[in-house]
């Protein structure tokens, strides 16, 4: 039960669509500041950096699961819904946040992971303690194996950590897994399930959350019939024929949920993390449904101007189809940061590069950062909502020499050695010059920092009108000062330039190539880095907005 709580408090602006063009700052809580000294991240250190977070002009902060977890998977693999982990701090804390953000007017978007459960979550538990069949089990995807006596699992399909998707439990049957063994697959057909997670949405709506992320939503129905059909999620059917992913049947779900959320005034809202193509991801970011969707297709693209505008097009006009607002995200906590993808040569396998602990093929550390602040003030200059990962405000690189002992990702152990994982952007972020775990806490952080992460540090930064985190700082207040509507005109200016107007004469133009080339007339709002090619002219990897 949790504690008598004071009223949900809310934020101080009230535009029920603030989400369509919001800049949304992601808190991976374990790794962002630790106020009690265990070396892992909490709540209460979210709050006290709120400040901090408001200095950012940021609209909305989202929060990675802090809920009770193994940390089978960084918290994604959840064991309690609707509370806290001791570790991280108690629901009390929770409000204290929430109330905090919102007197700063900063709205909080919390993750809700329905695709699978811990296995130390409570009706697991009782699913491994009754029998096949039982009502227990039901909630799950539990089935007979293949084979003669069922010694093999019931179907081929693989894991998105490495191995069987499967797993066998001592009376014979197997659970289905998308991801590790301990974060088994619940099945949305039963209705406990789908009463539950209602009760999850509203239980944080009533407290005074404004909005949700909703993990591997793209992977909750699924077609379970026998024989069971291959499935290959590389390259996901347009037509939504994937047993596993995907499926049309899914959209119903999330019809229900709108109508949850449309219980709140003003409606919650909802991102989905839907890996589909981009004709297919915009029908979860229907007004119907979670009203966006996460487009990770500039995440995965090269820093290549045709590429680039390649993506924006497609993605505005799936949006404008759908009636959703575009998502822009360039890294997240599943990603190497894009300041180090940028800084290696082309087509670098990031996997290989982090065996060699990051220094096979060398990464240009300077060059990465020059086009990581070109990409992110071209991003938040497009319409729509940009998603901005912890650290990436800094300039921060990715860490590649975690000594293998320390690493958690379950990838690391499922691949038998093989991939890394995502432990290197996850390392806690710093914020002052020196200290034990470089302002993160008191004592040495749960994942260790490199050596020069000081250097990168919010008090490095903050009064260096250079920085990264001077840039950002700049930008979103540029942005808030200039933003209206969601029109964007495109001007050509060339095979290496990507360059539009928004409104009321604002521009952004990016040079993707090296040669500097000829800059539009206009004044300078701001610019990525230092405009010192000449008169007129625009310095390759460099993003100018004119107004
Ligand atoms: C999502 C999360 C990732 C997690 C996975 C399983 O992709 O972003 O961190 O491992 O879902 O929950």
């Amino acid at each position: 039960m949790s504690t008598p709580r004071t009223p949900a408090s809310s934020p101080r602006t009230t535009d029920p669509d603030w989400w369509r063009q919001a800049v949304v700052y992601q808190v991976y809580p374990r790794s962002f500041a630790d106020t009690d000294a265990d070396g892992l991240g909490d709540v209460a250190g979210i709050t006290s950096r709120v400040p901090y977070l408001a200095s950012l002009g940021v609209d909305a902060v989202w929060l990675s699961p802090f809920y009770p977890s193994p940390l089978a998977d960084g918290g994604y693999d959840v064991a309690d819904y609707r509370d806290v982990d001791p570790r991280l701090g108690t629901l009390d804390d929770v409000d204290a946040f929430i109330r905090t953000a919102h007197e700063h007017d900063i709205r909080v978007i919390v993750d809700v992971v329905p695709n699978h459960t811990s296995d130390q979550h409570e009706w697991f538990r009782a699913a491994l303690a009754a029998t096949p069949g039982s009502p227990e089990r039901a909630r799950y995807v539990f089935r007979e194996g293949s084979g003669e006596s069922g010694e093999l699992p019931p179907s081929d399909w693989v894991s998105n950590f490495g191995g069987s998707a499967w797993t066998r439990v001592p009376d014979g049957q197997w659970y289905l897994h998308l991801f590790a063994p301990e974060q088994p697959d619940l099945d949305w057909t039963n209705s406990e399930v789908r009463a539950d997670f209602e009760h999850t949405l509203r239980s944080w709506s009533d407290r005074g959350v404004d909005g949700f992320r909703v993990d591997v939503a793209h992977g909750l129905a699924k077609d379970l019939s026998t024989p069971y059909r291959p499935s290959n999620e590389q390259a996901l059917p347009l037509d939504g024929s994937d047993p596993l992913y995907d499926r049309d049947e899914v959209h119903e779900i999330f019809a229900t949920w709108r109508a949850v959320l449309d219980e709140y005034d003003p409606p919650r809202a909802a991102v989905a993390e839907a890996w589909a193509p981009a004709p297919r991801r915009v029908l979860y970011a229907r007004p119907t449904e979670l009203g966006q969707a996460f487009n990770f297709d500039l995440l995965e693209s090269p820093f290549d101007a045709r590429s680039f505008r390649e993506i924006i097009e497609r993605n505005l006009s799936a949006s404008e189809q759908s009636g959703a607002s575009s998502t822009w995200v360039l890294s997240n906590h599943d990603v190497v940061r894009h300041a180090t993808r940028y800084g290696l040569p082309e087509g670098t396998d990031t996997d290989a590069w982090l065996l060699t602990d990051g220094t096979d093929p060398v990464l240009d550390r300077e060059r990465g950062v020059r086009r990581a602040r070109a990409a992110t003030m071209l991003v938040l200059a497009l319409p729509g909502s940009s998603y901005v990962y912890q650290g990436e405000e800094l300039g921060l690189h990715e860490a590649p020499a975690i000594p293998h002992a320390l690493l958690q990702d379950p990838k690391w152990i499922r691949t038998g050695h093989t991939v890394k994982g995502r432990d290197g952007c996850r390392v806690p972020i710093p914020w002052t010059r020196t200290g034990p775990s470089f302002g993160f806490g008191d004592v040495a952080p749960h994942l260790p920092q490199p050596d020069d992460f000081g250097a990168s540090s919010v008090e490095a930064e903050e009064d260096d009108p250079t920085s990264t985190l001077s840039m950002y700082r700049e930008a979103t207040a540029a942005r808030r000062r200039l933003q209206r509507g969601e029109e964007l005109t495109w001007t050509e200016a060339g095979d290496d330039v990507v360059a539009f107007a928004r409104h009321d004469g604002w521009r952004s133009v990016t040079n993707f190539g090296t040669t500097p080339v000829a800059m539009p007339e206009g004044d300078v709002v701001l610019a990525s880095g230092p405009l010192d090619a000449g008169d007129g002219l625009l310095p390759g990897e460099t993003t100018v907005w004119l107004g």
